[in-house]
């Protein structure tokens, strides 16, 4: 392709770091679809031919079931999928081939192609979102009233209901899919007709390419639109914060479906045996999840670093962009319908989450509470004769709300029995009215505030 300027042909080594077609096939239906887009505007502004635009156009349909059937061979030697591409359309149609290349480079022709990609790829993965936030909308539904512990530092803290927590994870995927339309919006300027990096003097239309493939605009500046893969780095950055929550999410699932904890029970699909210890039901896919973090975190950190020394314009590093965002899609991807998967089939234990939700001295804020509204004390006084409570009851190893009258009228006199209509965990979990709370009817507000928008 460039044997003009070469006297022979690159070394086996030059050939197999240079080459980039064994993963770069992947954009051959972005690349013919830039490329038909690209010669029906040459033809237009009367750069080409409408006869040669029209072979080219029937040559790269050709390709593109040539390609989908499984029937083109892929060479190496031809570097990349532009360059495969463009030889097979020289074979199929000719000398008319080679007027696809006028005004536009590599350079352009493959920001293009990858720009596309990722835009579909965020499109799938908002799609994925709202999937996964339907399901967790569903469970917090069905678990409005089911009541567990709340946790800070994993120690119990209060009563919370398992609908409320669910709806944290709403709130997180959420924010991923906001993020994931923010990225699709600052992506969605065409770069094809930046050509190598400066422009070009044949008199092209940017703003017809850009309609025609979906763009909003065309981008502005020639030299940044080849060296730049900000939107590859904002779809990772996305991946990574949305493989940060699902890591969490999994992190909670592992710990839950313990025998100890035994607030889940995974469904059989979404779980594994031990091939040596009969009684094991395990959480792989969970354990999966939490650790495809790890890979997709990764490849945030590798193109960062690929990118941070690069000059103006575009440069062969950038080449190593396609394999991170590739596989961080594939296992983002994956995570997201397994985790769906696992919200949908999961069994809550709710006689568990219950007893657990009462244990712990789980109330002691509610008793403190009672103290401040019922008997006056300052909130710090009531922490200290709630702190004298619970070491009561822990020396009588029992809860807050199985201690006597006389034992609580001991510690503070002013306390009266209406102290017991606080201390249960329904109790508890129904007083968390503010904006936000836990109190079943203010989950059933945010479920049905979120059902608007999903
Ligand atoms: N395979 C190359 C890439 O992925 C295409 C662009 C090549 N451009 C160049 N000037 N060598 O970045």
């Amino acid at each position: 392709m460039w044997g003009g300027r070469f006297a022979s042909g690159p070394d086996a080594i030059m050939e197999e770091i240079n080459a980039s077609i064994g993963f770069d096939k992947k954009l051959f239906a972005q690349d013919i679809r830039g490329s038909i887009a690209h010669a029906t505007m040459l033809a237009q502004q009367g750069i080409i031919s409408v006869e040669d635009k029209d072979k080219i156009v029937s040559g790269l349909n050709t390709i593109l079931s040539e390609i989908q059937d499984g029937r083109f061979t892929f060479s190496r030697k031809l570097e990349d999928i532009h360059m495969n591409i463009e030889a097979r359309l020289a074979d199929l149609i000719g000398p008319a081939a080679g007027r696809l290349h006028t005004a536009r480079s590599r350079n352009d022709q493959v920001a293009l192609d990858f720009r596309l990609w990722v835009k579909e790829e965020m499109a799938r993965t908002e799609a994925m979102l709202t999937d996964l936030i339907a399901a967790l909308l569903d469970k917090a539904e069905e678990h409005a009233e089911t009541v567990m512990p709340g946790f800070t530092h994993l120690q119990t803290a209060q009563p919370v209901t398992f609908g409320h927590h669910c709806m944290a994870y709403v709130e997180m995927f959420g924010r991923d899919r906001a993020r994931v339309r923010h990225a699709i919006d600052h992506l969605d300027e065409c770069p094809i007709g930046a050509a190598a990096l400066a422009g070009t003097g044949f008199a092209i239309d940017r703003h017809m390419t850009a309609q025609a493939l979906g763009f909003r605009e065309p981008t502005r500046n020639s030299i940044d639109t080849v060296s730049d893969r900000d939107f590859a780095l904002e779809f990772l950055s996305v991946a990574a914060i949305c493989a940060t929550h699902l890591s969490r999410f999994a992190e909670e699932i592992v710990i839950w479906s313990t025998p100890q904890f035994g607030f889940i029970r995974l469904s059989d699909a979404f779980s594994t045996g031990s091939s040596i210890m009969p009684q094991k039901k395990n959480p792989d896919a969970a354990e999966l999840v939490r650790a495809k973090t790890g890979r997709i975190n990764g490849s945030l950190v590798a193109l960062l670093t690929v990118m941070k020394g690069l000059p103006l314009a575009y440069s062969k590093d950038m080449q190593e962009d396609k394999e991170q965002v590739f596989d961080a899609a594939e296992n983002l991807e994956l995570a997201l319908a397994a985790m769906a998967g696992m919200v949908r089939d999961m069994t809550v234990r709710v006689e568990r989450m219950r007893a657990a939700a009462g244990s712990g001295f789980s109330t002691a804020t509610d008793l403190a509470d009672w103290l401040v509204r019922e008997a006056g004390l300052p909130f710090r006084d009531a922490h200290h004769v709630t702190g004298r409570a619970v070491a009561l009851a822990e020396s009588r190893a029992c809860d807050l709300a199985e201690l006597s009258l006389e034992d609580l009228q001991s510690i503070h006199p002013q306390i009266t029995p209406s102290v017991f209509d606080v201390l249960s965990v329904d109790a508890s979990v129904s007083s968390r009215t503010s904006f936000g709370g836990t109190a079943p009817a203010k989950v059933r507000e945010q479920i049905a505030w979120w059902r608007g928008r999903n």
